[in-house]
C-alpha cells in the first residue's frame, strides 16, 4: 500500500514518515506491525481487550506463545504477509485470505502446505468471510485467531469524491472487519475458544488531517467496531483488539 497525502507525491509523504519515525528514534517496518499481531493474539495479551495499539517502530514483542489457528486477512502482501510468515514461526497453522490468489498461493507454499493455506476471500463479501471461517475449521479443526487486516487507501481531495470510491473503502477498511469479528466470533463462541480477534486499523483511525478522507473515516470506525465488540465478546473471553501502523516506507 503507497502512502500518499494531498498535495504530496508518494515519494514525499514516505518521505515525511520515514522523517518522523527518524525524529522518534525508529524506523516502522511491516514485521513491527506482525509482532504486535503476534503479541495481541497471545496469552500473554490476556487482559487486553478494547484496546489500540500504536505501532511506531518501537515495538519489540517477541515470542509469545503459538497462538494456534489464524485467519489473516490481506495477506498476499504487506503487512499480512509478515504476520503470516510470523505467525507461522511461532507454530500457528495460517490461513491466508486474500483477493490476489497467485501472489497469497505463493506465500502459503512458501511457508509450507502442511500450516498455511491460501484461501480466495473478498471480505467485502459476508458470503465469502463466513465460507473462509468454515474453511478453516474444516481444515484445521479449530479458529483462535482472527487478524482482519485487509486494506485499501484512497486519496484526493473531498470536495471532488466520489462516493462510490468511499462505499468501497468503507466496504473492504470497514464492513470487511464488521464481517470478520462477526464470523470469527460465532466460530470461536460455538467451540467455546477463548479466542483473539485483531484488525488492522491506522494512525488515521485517531488522527486526520491527512488528506486521505475515505480512508481515516473508515479506519476511525475500525476502532469503534474494537471498542464495541470487546464489550460484547468480553463475556465469551474474546479479546478484541486493533494495531494502529504508523506509514511506512515499502522499498
Ligand atoms: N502501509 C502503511 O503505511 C499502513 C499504515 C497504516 C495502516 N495500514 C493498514 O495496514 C493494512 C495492510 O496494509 P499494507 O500496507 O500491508 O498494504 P498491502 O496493499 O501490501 O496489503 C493489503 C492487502 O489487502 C488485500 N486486499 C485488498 N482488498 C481486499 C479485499 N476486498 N478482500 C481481501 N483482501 C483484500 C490486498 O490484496 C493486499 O494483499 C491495511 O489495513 C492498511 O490500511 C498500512
Amino acid at each position: 500500500m503507497a502512502l500518499g497525502f494531498t498535495g504530496m507525491t508518494v515519494a514525499q509523504a514516505e518521505a515525511v514518515c520515514e522523517a518522523m519515525s527518524a525524529l522518534k528514534g525508529a524506523t516502522m517496518k511491516a514485521g513491527d506491525v506482525a509482532a504486535a499481531a503476534l503479541f495481541l493474539a497471545s496469552d500473554e495479551a490476556a487482559f487486553v481487550s478494547g484496546h489500540n495499539l500504536v505501532v511506531d517502530g518501537a515495538t519489540t514483542a517477541l515470542g509469545p506463545k503459538p497462538p494456534g489457528v489464524a485467519i489473516i486477512t490481506g495477506a498476499a502482501s504487506g503487512i499480512g504477509e509478515a504476520a503470516a510468515r510470523l505467525f507461522a514461526e511461532h507454530g500457528a497453522r495460517v490461513v491466508i485470505a486474500d483477493i490476489q490468489d497467485e501472489l497469497g498461493a505463493a506465500v502459503a507454499a512458501s511457508i509450507g502446505a502442511d500450516r498455511c493455506k491460501y484461501y480466495r476471500c473478498d471480505v467485502r463479501d459476508e458470503q465469502q468471510v463466513s465460507d473462509l471461517v468454515d474453511f478453516t475449521v474444516a481444515t484445521f479443526g479449530r479458529l483462535d485467531v482472527m487478524y482482519s487486516n485487509a486494506g485499501i487507501i484512497c486519496r484526493g481531495s473531498l470536495l471532488q469524491m466520489n462516493l462510490e470510491d468511499f462505499d468501497n473503502v468503507v466496504a473492504v477498511n470497514t464492513r470487511g472487519c464488521v464481517a470478520a469479528v462477526k464470523h470469527a466470533g460465532r466460530a470461536m463462541a460455538a467451540a467455546g475458544t477463548r479466542g483473539s480477534i485483531i484488525c488492522t486499523a491506522s494512525v488515521a483511525a485517531t488522527v486526520g488531517g491527512m488528506g486521505l478522507h475515505a480512508y481515516t473515516v473508515s479506519k476511525h470506525a475500525v476502532l469503534g467496531l474494537v471498542r464495541s465488540a470487546a464489550g460484547e465478546l468480553g463475556h465469551l473471553g474474546i479479546r478484541v483488539n486493533c494495531v494502529s501502523p504508523a506509514g511506512w516506507r515499502r522499498r
